[in-house]
């Protein structure tokens, strides 16, 4: 494992009251993990404070989405800017719930990637197939797609960073986990897809490939054998401190 990342997303699930409250308890209790990156994405309108309570401590922020402008009229839209002012290192982009129910496409992450890039914001690139996708046989192909388009055109400089989180839909929220044995097989094929678009040593040093979809204490450790994972993207279990940090301990 590279230096193991663990990212909280904690969705739509919080008040500004509750995301600032979770952030001093994260700040106080997790500030003695050096040995692992650890990312806090609150919603768009806790980002300041969340931020502000976050600075100079251990915990890195993100946000959930941005846009791929850098300014002008685009309602409701945050620019990879206004995220680098509020103290964002992160984004996650192409969140299958943002696919699902904004429309988000391939072709809309890969533009929002180049813009994190540009910016200097590390994107958390999420792609996973949906449970009818893994009946019908479809998950390679599903995955193959996603990240090959985007990434399409994406050049990797020296010093610029991806992470690519695999996130299966059905497991998402479900406590379901995927069995190890077939995220190692996906991980493979992941390394693979990104083997055939950058030079390995591209790849060996500037990404990191993470899983997400009901992560917990319990289950992490079916996790630990698998060579290619370098940390976990956490939901639900990221709105609890002492879950959160059963996790990152585990690593
Ligand atoms: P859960 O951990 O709640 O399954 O959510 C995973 C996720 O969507 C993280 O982005």
């Amino acid at each position: 494992m590279k230096k193991p990342i663990v990212i909280a997303n904690w969705k739509m699930k919080l008040s500004a009251k509750q995301s600032s409250f979770l952030a001093k308890d994260f700040k106080k209790s997790l500030k003695n993990f050096k040995d692992q990156d650890i990312v806090v994405c609150p919603s768009d309108i806790s980002l300041t404070d969340v931020g502000s309570i976050l600075k100079k401590s251990n915990i890195k922020l993100g946000a959930q989405n941005m846009f791929w402008e850098e300014f002008g009229a685009y309602t409701g839209e945050s620019s990879s800017a206004v995220l680098k002012e509020v103290g964002c290192d992160y984004v996650i982009l192409g969140h299958s719930e943002r696919r699902q129910y904004l429309g988000e496409t391939n072709d809309m992450v890969n533009k929002k990637i180049d813009r994190a890039l540009d910016s200097n914001l590390v994107p958390i690139i999420c792609i996973g197939e949906t449970k009818d996708e893994r009946h019908d046989g479809l998950t390679d192909n599903v995955l193959y797609h996603q990240l090959k388009e985007c990434l399409n055109s994406v050049h990797l400089i020296v010093g610029e960073k991806i992470i690519v989180a695999y996130e299966p839909v059905w497991a998402i929220g479900s406590g379901d986990v995927v069995d190890a044995d077939e995220a190692e097989r996906v991980f493979e094929l992941i390394n693979q897809v990104l083997i055939d678009i950058y030079p390995l040593t591209i790849v060996r040093n500037n990404v990191r490939m993470i899983y997400g979809g009901g992560i917990d204490s319990s289950n992490i450790s079916s996790f630990s054998d698998i060579k290619l994972l370098d940390g976990f993207l956490v939901g639900g279990a990221s709105l609890d401190t002492n879950k959160f940090k059963d996790i990152i301990t585990a690593l």
